[in-house]
């Protein structure tokens, strides 16, 4: 499988006035094409800064410091705002958590999906245009399409108001399709009809997705793949078979514990992980999520530790996977040992 986006060794930082921010800290990874990767973690693990990253949206403190992004085999990091304009929009398309801050409330939706078709396309008669928007209206489900065109973003629900952001993303047949919490702020049961809906457009269009959320349940039921974030690193990262059959990292190990049941009306977490996030400014010289850790070994906060291959196409960083790391307390090597 060829990737459509690669992310080499991406870092990227805040000037604040407190100091600099140093929330994404060396991140790699690559979404496959027709493939749906997850980018899971709590707040303020970096999700949101690696894809604003890619996209340029980090506004004027934001810099990435180093690293490379590559679309289909070109390189994004040297593009000018007006070359990324491109890109935004046309083979990256994006949707966010809240559509009523993206959408214009005084302009029916219609003429603002027919507004980003014919940004892409100059040439487009008024009369196309409309077919178009109906057609797409169609394509994310939005019942009575016909009646809906005039309505404007406040007649609609939150779960319609993401369809028509879904349509906006998919007006101009994006190569990858950056999906940034867009369901955390529905309902459960809207939620998974948003999700149902975007696994089976995946699945007609053969559409490349990155899909953030700090949910690992949502990642169960959409993705292929998943990268595990925190402190601005990738603690794990496994196909979704794998790393729900046999976590490997301690802090997904935590997540698992606070998935919320899907049957409950309100998502509450079941086990919070205790502690909270590290400083950015001044992040910990070792493992990041040492301190939260209930296995930390004194190695874990002084040195961060390497990443250890733990299957055929999966890899963690914890010093517990290292070849000399005790088995006695250690949740990955004890079943190994007595196997023996
Ligand atoms: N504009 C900014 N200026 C300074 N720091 C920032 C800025 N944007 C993000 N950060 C910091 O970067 C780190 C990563 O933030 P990010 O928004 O990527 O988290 P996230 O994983 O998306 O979290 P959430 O689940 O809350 O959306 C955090 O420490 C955050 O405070
Ligand atoms: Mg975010």
């Amino acid at each position: 499988m060829e990737p459509i986006l690669q992310v080499r060794d991406l870092h990227t930082s805040f000037l604040t006035s407190n100091g600099e921010v140093k929330a994404v800290r060396g991140v790699s990874f690559q979404v496959e094409k027709g493939k749906t990767l997850g980018i899971v973690g709590e707040s303020g693990s970096g999700k949101s800064v690696t894809s604003l990253s890619i996209l340029k949206l980090l506004g004027s403190t934001g810099r990435v410091t180093s690293g490379s992004i590559l679309l289909d085999g070109e390189e994004l990091i040297h593009k000018s705002k007006k070359e990324m304009r491109a890109v935004r929009g046309g083979r990256i398309a994006m949707i966010f958590q809240d559509p009523m801050t993206s959408l214009n409330p005084l302009l029916p939706l219609g003429d603002q999906v027919g507004e980003m078709i014919w940004a892409h396309d100059k040439k487009i008669t008024k009369q196309q245009r409309q077919e178009k928007v109906l057609e797409l209206f169609r394509l994310v489900r939005i019942p009575e399409p016909e009646k809906r065109l005039k309505a404007y973003p406040h007649e609609f629900s939150g779960g319609m108001r993401q369809r028509v952001m879904i349509a906006m993303a998919l007006a101009c047949k994006p190569e990858l399709l950056i999906a940034d919490e867009p369901t955390t702020a529905l309902d459960v049961s809207i939620q998974d009809q948003i999700l149902k809906l975007m696994r089976s457009l995946q699945q007609e269009m053969g559409m490349s997705i990155m899909f953030i959320t700090h949910d690992l349940g949502v990642v169960a039921e959409l993705c292929d793949r998943v990268v595990v974030m925190y402190g601005g690193l990738i603690m794990e990262e496994a196909d979704i078979i794998d790393i729900f059959q046999s976590p490997m990292h301690p802090y997904t190990l935590g997540l698992m514990a606070s998935i919320p049941d899907m049957n409950q009306d309100k998502r509450k977490l079941l086990k919070p992980i205790p502690g909270s996030p590290p400083d950015m400014i001044h992040p910990p010289q070792g493992c990041p999520f040492a301190p939260r850790c209930p296995y930390a070994m004194r190695v874990c906060t002084q040195e961060l530790p390497p990443y250890a291959q733990t299957g055929a196409n999966r890899r963690s960083m914890c010093w517990l996977l290292h070849p000399e790391a005790p088995a006695e307390g250690n949740p990955f090597k004890q079943g190994k040992e007595e196997a023996k």
